[in-house]
């Protein structure tokens, strides 16, 4: 942004924040800001740093858990905290979904988090605030960068078991379904290969990753043998392997260099180095950490900024499994 506004920019500026603040009536789209719980809430990020880091430091996987929960909240309209309603008798919500159901977990912990933040800020900060911070936590913890998170999100009353199925890229896609789904999104296929380097911490479980340890050719060869030790042809269907074999836990830049080693654990991470469009990207993040780093967080807040369509009624819910 320039630093002076001339008079008639300053002028449409103020017209366009007078409609802003005056216009609509109703749930129109917030803008978000790094200093939305100032005075409000000045302690909330402490407070969300503490609970991830008690979290990740009983288990180091949480922290994987807790970003990718994020990623599959933010794709289903918007980062509305819509992932966290549990069901009841007549309401389905998306935990169910199958890109969630047996699969999506560490709702325990964003539980405990805002019950800390309730205690110090009553119905103030958003369930969806709170993942937002957690997820930028979790990357940290994990020796990976930390950006400042705008804030201002509202929770949804509503959620989508059908958008989570629709929006969610499944770990056969190709490339072209990967750009086209994040492209949906309005992120570019950049800030997706940048995304996916989210897979150099956490775990899959071996039905993700059986048919390609099992059948595919553009993986190494010592790498599928390894696999296939704890993820039979059949059976062991939930057996995890993590998806960096190196640095499993560390937010680090090896996931690029196992792709340019052939090692990508889903047919999806391999398709992003197979000869296509992000091939050159991937191996200038396996080089280079920094930019990385620096793309990751673009992309996350990119991400982040993805808010519900307009008209949908919103909240800062008490309890982030049940609508007030
Ligand atoms: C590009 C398309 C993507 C596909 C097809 C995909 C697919 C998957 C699959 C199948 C798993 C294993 C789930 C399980 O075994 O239960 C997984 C795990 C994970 N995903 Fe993705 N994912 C994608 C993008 C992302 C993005 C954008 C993020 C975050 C920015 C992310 C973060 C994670 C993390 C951290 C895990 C490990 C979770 C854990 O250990 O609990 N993924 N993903
Ligand atoms: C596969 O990985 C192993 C172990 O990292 C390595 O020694 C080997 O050279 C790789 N094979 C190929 C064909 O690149």
């Amino acid at each position: 942004m320039a630093t002076f506004a001339r008079p008639t920019a300053l002028l449409a500026l103020t017209a366009a924040v007078l409609i802003s603040v005056l216009g609509g009536g109703g749930a129109e789209a917030q803008q978000l800001s790094p200093n939305f719980y100032s005075s409000t809430c000045p302690s909330v990020a402490t407070i969300v740093r503490r609970g991830m880091a008690s979290a990740v430091q009983k288990e180091r996987r949480m922290g994987a858990s807790i970003l990718r929960m994020f990623f599959h909240d933010c794709f289903v309209n918007g980062c509305d905290g819509s992932i966290l309603l549990d069901d009841t008798p007549t309401f389905t919500g998306e935990k169910g979904a199958g890109p969630n159901a047996n699969s999506v977990r560490g709702f325990e912990v964003i539980d405990a988090i805002k019950a800390q933040v309730e205690t110090s800020c009553r119905a103030t900060v958003s369930c969806a605030d709170i993942l937002a911070l957690a997820a930028r936590d979790a990357v940290n913890l994990l020796g990976g960068p930390t950006w400042s998170v705008p804030l201002g999100r509202k929770d949804s009353r509503t959620a989508s078991q059908s958008l989570a199925n629709a929006n969610l890229p499944g770990p056969g896609s190709s490339l072209a379904t990967l750009i086209s789904m994040f492209g949906n999104q309005g992120l570019s296929a950049r800030d997706m290969t940048a995304l996916s380097g989210a897979h150099t911490i956490g775990r899959s479980q071996c039905q993700f990753f059986r048919t390609r340890i099992y059948t595919e050719s553009n993986i190494n060869g010592s790498f599928a043998a390894l696999r296939r030790r704890t993820c039979p042809r059949s059976g062991g269907d939930a057996n995890l392997a993590p998806f960096d074999v190196q640095t499993p836990d560390a937010f680090d830049n090896a996931y690029y260099q196992n792709l340019v080693a052939r090692k990508g654990l889903l047919h999806s991470d391999q398709e992003l180095f197979n000869g296509g469009s992000q091939d050159a990207l991937v191996r200038q993040y396996s080089g280079s950490p920094s930019q990385f780093a620096a793309d990751f967080v673009t992309a996350m807040i990119k991400m982040g900024n993805l808010l519900p369509s307009s008209g949908t009624r919103t909240e800062v819910r008490l309890n982030c499994r049940k609508v007030n």
